[in-house]
């Protein structure tokens, strides 16, 4: 699978088959990171850390290959590989390949592997297989952390409910990190938006919302135009993340109803270094980093798996008919999907800047 140039990056396994995992090439060898660091993020990601995540309850140890242990750090010997065993596997609890689900992708996956696919669970298109993207993308943000970049991400809304988000004003390192050990990782509304999650589950229904990144440290000069834009680069390793539906940069969609005096970033001279004094532009011109904070967000569609009844159609017969959906299910993926934007952005970033200074094109 390649979104990226220099890192190459496999995802292998289904939500309930018994091993799901990633392979990474591509790091610099000799490289270390710390395992504790990775394990904070997928604790992130794991159901029973935030609110209104699935009953499934998954331990996700990570078994590291391709490393060698250096005191209480990894190092990096070649391709690394996390190797995460699913414990809590039920396959029968749901398996839709008949009557497809509406908004989840079995249907597509019927057309595409044919009726035998093993979609059990969602199979290789699962919320679950964000957990060997957050062990890697774990291990890209600890090289980041490593040439001063940190990569963090937050709820920017959440069942309509508007969190405070970087387009209100600067938001800093500190209080995202705060944010994460909160009851939901938002930085303000956090009980208005766990009310309307709650409203829409009494109702068997399912809500979306925005995870919104931010990669502070970032240096000038790391992407280049067209197709090699750092924007394409992670809007590719962003779109990878299960039911995002729509990436922006900086101000995104609503840079079309500004002027053009507003949307410019006006040009100022900090400590002897160029800054813009707003940060419309997400940190990237011309598919360019300018030195600013790079600005992301992400919309993540409302979870299809829903209880109530929903018109499909009986692929056998061709007939419609009705499902209501069964087993363990996000009410939300917001919450859990903030850690898998963390590590996706972490990952193009790191492409980015290993074809910058590791490579020098
Ligand atoms: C962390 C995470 C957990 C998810 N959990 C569920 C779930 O429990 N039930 C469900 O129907 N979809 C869940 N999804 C979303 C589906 O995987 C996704 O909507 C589906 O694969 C179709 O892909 P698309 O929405 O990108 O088109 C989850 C996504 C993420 C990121």
């Amino acid at each position: 699978m390649r979104p990226f140039d220099i890192l190459d990056i496999e995802i292998y396994g289904g939500s309930h088959t018994p091993e799901i995992g990633g392979k990474l090439a591509g790091l610099p060898e000799g490289e270390t990171f710390r395992p504790a660091a990775v394990d904070e993020l997928m604790r992130r990601r794991k159901s029973g850390t935030y609110l209104f995540s699935t009953p499934r309850r998954e331990e996700d140890e990570v078994v590291w290959e391709g490393c060698s242990l250096e005191g209480d750090e990894l190092r990096v010997d070649g391709a690394i590989t996390a190797r995460i065993f699913n414990r809590n596997i039920r396959p029968s609890d749901y398996s839709y390949s008949r009557t497809p689900r509406p908004s989840h992708a079995d249907y597509t996956a019927f057309v595409k592997d044919g009726s035998g696919a093993a979609l059990s669970g969602g199979g290789r298109f699962s919320g679950r297989m964000t957990a060997p993207l957050v062990a890697l993308g774990g291990v890209a943000e600890e090289l980041l952390l490593r040439r001063g970049i940190r990569v963090m991400a937050y709820i920017g809304e959440l069942a309509g409910v508007k969190g405070r988000s970087y387009l209100d004003g600067e938001v800093t390192s500190d209080e995202i990190a705060a944010c994460h050990s909160s009851s939901l990782p938002m930085l303000s509304n956090i009980d208005k938006a766990a009310e309307a999650v709650e409203k829409a589950m009494e109702a068997h229904d399912s809500v979306g919302g925005v995870v919104e990144c931010i990669a502070y440290g970032v240096p000038a000069g790391l992407g280049d135009a067209l197709f090699d834009g750092l924007e394409s680069k992670l809007s590719a390793a962003l779109f990878a993340v299960p039911a995002v539906k729509g990436v922006e940069f900086g101000a995104g969609f609503a840079l079309a109803g500004m002027r053009g005096s507003r949307a410019n970033d006006p040009f100022a001279v900090k400590d002897g270094r160029v800054i813009t004094l707003t940060n419309n532009s997400g940190g990237i011109n011309g598919g360019i980093s300018n030195g600013m904070p790079l600005t992301m967000r992400a919309v993540f569609r409302p979870t299809p798996s829903i209880s109530l009844p929903q018109r499909t159609v009986d692929l056998d017969t061709l007939t419609e008919t009705t499902i209501e959906v069964r087993g363990r299910h996000d009410a939300t993926v917001v919450p859990r999907a903030v850690a898998a934007v963390e590590a996706a952005a972490a990952l193009a970033i790191l492409d980015a800047v290993l074809i910058h200074t590791e490579r020098k094109l």
